[in-house]
């Protein structure tokens, strides 16, 4: 598929335009590799700076967010080589050796990096920190980490009574817990687990649906006595724990591998081949969802990678139909709903999206935000409290549109613009460095 792909770097923010004006009507095409899984890069670099010895990365991804974590656990003494995907050395400090940082700790646009650095922070007793982080994360709600982390004795102070950043932590020796999560979250259920690792006894977190587990399948990695019961979503900790430094090999995110795989089943006569993504069935529900819209993606080369599965996915375009998305496969595939509105917008039917209202304090609103900037382009889309409601079918025409400084959002909306007639302008796209710095480049060798 020829299509004129530019990006306009001269200005402040960046302009991505996709102009589909007359272009050889063929598919997408070619075998991509796409950079690593985005938790596990930020829980490689925080477990790696607790732990003894020198924990060796592999396949680090590079995007603005493990960065912001790689400078926060810098400032506080671990010594992290520089970045590159080949290989990242860190050499940890051992738990409960964190030093008071001499300035803010800056986590960027990244809520997994407060949140779980939170649960470290907090049980580091005697040393007193401050957090912050850019507009959207300073605006996120952290208190479904700050108040069980006060439950568990921590000393935190913020705006509006500490639900939001900037954050002040006078780390104290914390009380394990028993904690029945109202969210089903990975970022709480690992700030917890990560506060119980100095603790003197059972840390135990239950939540309501279950969320991605890599945080248990490292912190068990590295040493940590860790028991999860499947059955009622629960994970329980013994501290105080000791981590040591592990070899880790970080797999192709599937949350990025997630714009190809729409990108493949709507554009037709595409085949692509997308090497060594991560398949933990803790974030499949993306394909579980393609497949119940009719999608024909297989998984090729099943392998196992440092304790997480990985897999080559090939994805053939195909006719989509709509389906309904809603309970407990919302975790598994919550950062995929912005591509997934992009998908059911090519089915046909009527797709709903509910169970969804976590999508309102993400990088944007992004139910208000695809919901806009879709309907732009034709879609018939509208919102619901929770979720989306989208009738496929209709053309699609380019506009403007913009990403509200959402990588997600930003990404989704040049998948869309490939399928639009004309030009689409996409505003503030560099903001998808946050977790895919490669994907124009990759967006050309697809379109070739
Ligand atoms: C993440 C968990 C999810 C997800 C985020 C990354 C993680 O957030 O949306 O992009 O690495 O733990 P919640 O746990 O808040 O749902």
């Amino acid at each position: 598929m020829k299509v004129l792909i530019d990006l306009d770097t001269t200005q402040a923010h960046q302009r991505l335009t996709i102009d589909t004006t007359g272009s050889a009507k063929s598919g997408l095409r070619g075998s991509i590799s796409i950079p690593g899984d985005k938790s596990i890069s930020h829980r490689a670099l925080m477990l790696g700076s607790l732990a003894e010895g020198e924990t060796r990365i592999r396949g680090l991804l590079l995007g603005e967010d493990p960065r912001s974590t790689a400078a926060c656990f810098r400032a506080m003494g671990a010594t992290i080589s520089d970045l590159n995907s080949d290989l990242v050395c860190v050499q940890g400090i051992g738990l409960g050796n964190l030093m008071e940082p001499q300035d803010i700790l800056d986590a960027g646009n990244s809520g997994t990096t407060m949140r779980l650095m939170l649960g470290v922070l907090a049980s580091h007793a005697g040393r007193f920190f401050v957090v912050t982080g850019d507009r959207s994360l300073r605006s996120r709600p952290m208190s479904r980490v700050v108040n069980p982390l006060r439950q568990m004795g921590a000393s935190i102070w913020g705006r509006e009574s500490g639900a939001k950043a900037p954050l002040a932590i006078s780390g104290q020796n914390l009380l394990p817990m028993r904690y029945n999560s109202p969210v089903a979250s990975a970022q709480v259920k690992s700030c917890l687990l990560l506060a119980g690792l100095m603790t003197n006894g059972e840390t135990i977190v239950t939540e309501p649906e279950r969320s991605r587990d890599h945080s248990e399948r490292m912190l068990a990695a590295f040493g940590a006595d860790l028991t999860v019961d499947v059955s009622t979503n629960t994970v329980s900790l013994k501290g105080p724990a000791r981590l040591i430094a592990q070899e880790i090999t970080v797999p192709g995110d599937i949350s990025s591998a997630a714009f190809w795989l729409v990108a493949g089943s709507i554009v037709p006569d595409s085949d692509l081949l997308i090497q060594n993504v991560g398949v933990n069935p803790t974030r499949t529900g993306i394909l579980e969802a393609l497949a119940a819209m009719g999608a024909d993606i297989t998984l090729e080369n099943a392998r196992e990678v440092t304790g997480e599965p990985v897999a080559d996915l090939r994805v053939r375009s195909t006719k989509l139909k709509a389906c309904k998305i809603g309970g407990g496969v919302i975790p598994r595939l919550i950062d995929e709903i912005p591509i997934l509105a992009v998908a059911a917008a090519f089915a046909e039917g009527t797709t709903i999206i509910e169970d969804a209202a976590e999508l309102r304090i993400k990088e944007s609103d992004r139910i208000a935000a695809m919901a806009k900037e879709l309907s732009k382009l034709g879609v018939n889309i509208s919102e619901l409290p929770d979720g989306l409601e989208i009738k496929g079918g209709n053309p699609l025409v380019g506009d403007a549109v913009d990403s509200y400084d959402d990588h997600r959002v930003a990404m989704s909306l040049a998948i869309a613009a490939l399928m639009a007639d004309g030009k689409t302008v996409i505003d503030r796209a560099e903001s998808a460095a946050i977790s895919y710095p490669s994907f124009v480049p990759t967006l050309r060798q697809v379109c070739v």
